[in-house]
């Protein structure tokens, strides 16, 4: 888990959104963070220290703990000193306000001054109050600081207006965190994933279609977008949440991929066609709906070969191909496809086994350079095979693009 022992304050001011803090505190500690949580005195009015205490199993500080040893500890400096990200949500537009201008009257804002720790701001309130020049103003100071704010998302608020005001989904400040806190190795890559499966008509209601969910290529989307890459994600319809971060295409048929990879592959310098993209489509699709009858012969011509036309467009970019074959053929077929594809780089997974590849959590893959090295990667959740293959892809680059 990208989380697991990061230590991550979480802030809670002044703002009805404050009752998702809990909530909040619990996504966290799924993902394995160690939390401890602040409240200014506006937030306990709309939430109770005990909630977050019981929760966290460690003592909440609220603005009557300022200043006041903790331990012997200075309370803002030591918790400070402990942080590797301070996530603040909400940011109300008076906490924004103390700590554009360097206000540390609140114990919130004198730990984050005191503290090296990255900083998230998560600013929820009125919409009016959000598009105030006073707070865009402030927002502008604040991102000069260096810290991230996720603005506010669009929707119903609590005063009954509807515009941007509205905390982010919780999921997407626990994602930002993660890239924040990441490694950031991937982050001069611009990167194109392709996942999913492609939906080719037969007819207005009926396709042809395999079981790929989609889920290895957008772990692959969301791992680079975690350690810093820029990603662009195109896929087809997917059985899982797409990735948060990434910017998303939803595409259907494999012609659609194609002209979306052809408009995006110029903006990328590493591509991976996680995809399974039909083989074959209608060669005559209809534009009604088909009647019931006896018999019908579906006539099915060659889908376009994405990989190889990528081939042909791509210029220094490196491109990798997932190959997903049956048995004692992974192997020979692996190769064949790298080969008479123009690949850098194969991902082979067995789909004959239903714990792993097609459909499944989990996967266990064989990667093979164009060079002949091979790398295998064993049993595991695909986010975790995700992290391999991205490991493996910068250690070939090393190896042969920057010698
Ligand atoms: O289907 P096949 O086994 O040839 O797939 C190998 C690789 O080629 C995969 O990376 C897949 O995304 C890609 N592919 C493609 N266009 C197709 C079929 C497959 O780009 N029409």
């Amino acid at each position: 888990m990208e989380l697991t022992d990061k230590k991550v304050l979480l802030g809670l001011s002044g703002g009805i959104a404050a009752y998702k803090g809990p909530e909040l505190l619990r996504l966290f500690q799924k993902e394995g963070a160690q939390i401890r949580v602040m409240l200014t005195s506006g937030a306990q009015a709309f939430v109770s220290p005990l909630v977050l205490e019981a929760l966290s199993k460690e003592k909440v500080l609220v603005q009557d703990d300022f200043l006041r040893p903790l331990g012997g500890l200075i309370p803002h400096t030591h918790w400070g000193a402990w942080a590797e990200a301070i996530v603040v949500a909400p940011a109300s537009a008076s906490f924004i306000a103390g700590l554009a201008q360097g206000d540390a009257s609140s114990i919130l804002a004198a730990t984050i001054m005191a503290s090296r720790a990255k900083v998230i701001l998560c600013p929820a309130m009125n919409e009016l109050m959000w598009s105030h020049p006073a707070t865009q103003e402030n927002i502008k100071r604040l991102r000069s600081f260096g810290y991230t704010i996720l603005a506010p998302e669009t929707g119903a608020l609590a005063c009954g207006d509807i515009g941007p005001g509205r905390l982010p989904s919780l999921r997407k400040i626990v994602e930002f965190t993660k890239r924040l806190l990441g490694p950031h190795d991937l982050k001069d890559h611009r990167v194109l994933v392709t996942a999913g499966p492609t939906r080719e008509p037969i007819d207005r209601v009926r396709f042809i279609s395999n079981r790929s969910s989609g889920r290895m290529g957008c772990a692959l989307a969301q791992v680079a977008w975690w350690r810093g890459a820029e990603v662009y994600l195109i896929h087809g319809p997917l059985s899982v949440p797409p990735p948060v971060g990434p910017t998303c295409l939803h595409v259907e048929t494999a012609q659609e991929m194609l002209e979306a990879v052809r408009e995006y592959l110029s903006k990328v310098d590493i591509i991976i066609m996680a995809a399974a993209v039909a083989d074959f489509v209608a060669a005559k699709p209809l534009d009604k709906k088909l009647k019931k009858r006896p018999h019908f012969c579906l006539e099915l011509v060659q889908a376009p070969d994405i990989l190889q036309q990528i081939k042909l467009w791509a210029k220094d970019q490196v491109v990798v191909g997932f190959a997903a074959e049956e048995g004692p053929q992974l192997i020979s077929e692996a190769q064949r496809k790298l080969k008479e594809k123009g690949l850098d780089l194969i991902v082979a997974n067995d789909i004959s086994r239903s714990d792993i590849g097609f459909d499944a959590e989990e996967n266990e893959v064989l990667i093979i350079s164009r060079q002949g090295t091979t790398k295998s990667v064993p049993k595991g959740p695909k986010n975790k095979i995700a992290w391999a293959i991205w490991d493996e892809i910068l250690q070939w680059q090393r190896d042969y693009v920057s010698k």
